[in-house]
């Protein structure tokens, strides 16, 4: 496995295999891999000759209210994982060879990012659509892995290339979820035994959502309400945000009466959760 830190490097790196015919897969990443992030990296072996992860925690991405210092940063153990994964190429850059001084170009990608996470945290999706143009132009790969975990970050992403054209296949992969439903993320770390238990009622809340869009309910309000009350029955908590949106343009639905998502984002303590599920309710039995 090759662990590369510069620009120049990582790109030829990448041409020199593409040249023989290879195919790419790449996953982006800020480290700190659980399970979701191998399951990314396994479906990017399943599609790909070569597989290349980025482990580079974004500072672009992170508000100053948000501590990118605290955010975990075990290099050591990830490389391990990658290396027991099968992948090629890590690349892990430092944040002056991403930003270099002088750096005045920033990507937007507009009305996707003013709902949901991107009213939470304003620059947020920036920070993400403008480092992800930056690994595509280091790594031209032929196709990158995006967990739907980040629902609203894979839609964003999707937009970015097909606007900007990048010749790239961007590829959503299911969340990996914990035995008693909790979502992997890397932050569930931070979360004490009793908030860890706490935090199971948001997958709960939303399974029990999707039970009822399948039996014929179509109220938002309705499916919202339930949503809230089995969170915060669970303990003291703060909900930023319990929406069902359209699954591609993310506004939000008052009915639902096709397939949409239903995404949530709860403050347990300090750490920020987010989770979501798809429902359709042309399944209903009506
Ligand atoms: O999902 C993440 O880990 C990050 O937002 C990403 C896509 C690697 C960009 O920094």
């Amino acid at each position: 496995m090759q662990i590369i830190e510069e620009i120049k490097a990582c790109r030829k790196s990448i041409r020199d295999r593409q040249a023989k015919g290879l195919r790419v897969g790449l996953v982006p990443t800020m480290g700190a891999l659980h399970e979701g992030h191998l399951s990314l990296i396994r479906a990017a072996r399943a599609n790909s000759d070569r597989v290349i992860v980025t482990i580079f925690v974004n500072p672009t991405q992170f508000s100053p209210e948000e501590d990118l210092a605290a955010y975990p940063k075990p290099l050591e153990a990830d490389l391990a994982a990658c290396l027991a994964e099968g992948v090629d190429i890590v690349f892990t850059p430092t944040a002056d060879t991403m930003y270099p001084e002088g750096t005045q170009t920033s990507v937007h990608v507009t009305a996707l990012t003013d709902g949901l996470c991107g009213k939470d945290r304003p620059g947020h999706f920036d920070g993400v659509t403008t480092v992800v143009a930056k690994l595509f132009q280091i790594i031209p790969a032929d196709a990158a892995y995006f967990g739907e975990k980040d629902y609203q970050q894979l839609i964003v992403v999707k937009r970015m290339v097909n606007d900007l054209n990048f010749p790239i296949e961007v590829i959503g992969c299911p969340i990996v979820r914990e035995t008693d439903g909790l979502a992997l993320s890397s932050r569930n770390i931070y979360l004490s035994r009793s908030q860890r238990h706490q935090a199971t009622s948001i997958s709960r809340a939303l399974f029990s959502a999707q039970r009822n869009v399948e039996k014929g309910e179509t109220s938002v309000v309705k499916i919202i309400g339930e949503i809230r009350t089995t969170i915060e029955e669970t303990g003291p908590c703060a909900i930023d945000y319990i929406e069902a949106v359209h699954p591609e343009t993310l506004k939000p639905l008052e009915e639902i009466h096709g397939l949409a998502r239903i995404c949530v984002a709860v403050k347990i303590g300090k750490t920020r959760l987010i989770d979501n599920l798809a429902v359709d309710a042309t399944t209903a039995s009506r």
